[in-house]
């Protein structure tokens, strides 16, 4: 199965957007490999919209690479991106232009898919811009997951139609492997936040084989880059990570990983968080309290092997005291049993809690365990 686990990776909308060519690709190759993002569990290399030449080929009909960024082709660079161990990503749209206009696939999915094979890609990112009215979302999606899944090579599906359709519902039947389910993120506290939220209800839609995608990740950007907005601070960029991981989203980096600083490359590297994200049983987590209209919450996620993640978090503007029961995560005081708890951000601190945990959380900011019951 492709998504046994979310997928992990990096993709170059968030910082380039239009502005892509060979030589980022390859860097970005080089750098994932030198800086342990590979090892960490980042395998995808995703080239986002804005790669081909405006017009498909007269003959043939295919989508052509950009000859002036990507000179040597695409073959060329997935070649490339591969001899480093990594995995090639692509980008279309379901409509007869992508976002950025240039050609979609409509009515050319078969033929495109069998091009991206010819690449050598193993993901496909694909957007719903300009898509007829007439025509249908699910239908679409099932048309390119079966070229797809035609055309003589393993690629995974991350669909992006933005949440349109009630796309939870429908997806997974559809054939893709993640799922973008909101407009697009900004780098600032207001869209991860907004962006989180709006889906907090629908993640028990999320689960192996098909994962609610809340869009690449802003980490590290600091306002900068094609998405770049006011920024965000470090806690801020450890309180986005935080909800990815506990909410098993696809974990894809979109800053540009040449210039990562050591706190945000130690935060998306974070061995305990990726752990959290990856775990195998991939179930959605439960609230066990919120207050302040859903922005300050304790959620806990059952893992495999007894382990349970607990996530406290403060989307409020100013500090707050957060708690929970034990009996809340199931854990009656009657059975004598307490938690022990090891923090996410520093394995050192390990401590035992019985029958509450309570402390304050500064604003944008969360703190993150994982807990055995003994
Ligand atoms: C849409 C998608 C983005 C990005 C752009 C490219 O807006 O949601 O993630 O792929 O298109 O044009």
């Amino acid at each position: 199965m492709l998504s046994r686990v979310p997928p992990m990776g990096f993709n170059t909308w968030n910082t380039f957007g239009p502005d892509i060519d060979e030589t980022v690709i390859l860097q970005t190759a080089d750098k994932m490999v030198e800086l342990g993002l590979k090892d960490a569990g980042y395998e995808y290399l995703v080239i986002d919209d804005c790669w081909s030449e405006r017009e498909r080929d007269a003959v043939s009909g295919k989508i052509v690479p950009d000859s002036v960024k990507f000179p040597h082709g695409m073959k060329y660079v997935s070649d490339y991106v591969h001899s480093k161990g990594l995995k090639f990503g692509m980008y279309s749209c379901a409509g007869v232009r992508t976002c950025a206009d240039y050609p979609g696939s409509f009515d050319h999915e078969y033929l495109d898919a069998v091009t991206f094979a010819e690449y050598g890609a193993d993901f496909l990112k694909y957007d719903f811009c300009y898509h007829p009215d007439t025509s249908n979302g699910p239908l679409l999606y099932r048309r390119m997951a079966l070229a797809l899944r035609n055309c003589g090579r393993d690629i995974l599906y991350s669909a992006c139609n933005w949440g349109s359709d009630e796309v939870n519902t429908w997806i997974r039947s559809a054939g893709a492997h993640m799922y973008r389910s909101t407009g697009d993120i900004s780098d600032s506290f207001v869209s991860f936040r907004d962006i989180f939220l709006s889906q907090i209800d629908n993640f028990a839609y999320s689960s192996p084989a098909c994962f609610n995608d809340i869009d690449m990740l802003t980490v590290g950007m600091y306002g900068s880059g094609n998405v770049g907005a006011t920024g965000c601070t470090d806690v801020e960029y450890k309180t986005q990570f935080a909800l990815w991981c506990m909410y098993s989203a696809p974990l894809m980096l979109g800053c540009d990983i040449r210039k990562i600083n050591d706190f945000c490359l130690d935060l998306v590297k974070n061995p305990r968080l990726i752990r959290i994200n990856q775990d195998r049983e991939g179930r959605p987590p439960f609230i066990v309290t919120k207050h302040s209209g859903g922005k300050v919450f304790c959620s806990v996620k059952i893992m495999s092997d007894n382990e349970y993640a607990i996530l406290r978090v403060n989307l409020d503007d100013s500090e707050h005291r957060l708690y929970f029961c034990l009996e809340d995560i199931g854990i009656p005081a009657a059975t004598g049993k307490s938690l022990m708890l090891t923090d996410a951000f520093s394995d050192d601190r390990s401590f035992r809690c019985g029958e509450i945990y309570a402390d304050h959380l500064a604003a944008h900011d969360c703190r993150v365990f994982i807990a055995r019951i003994v």
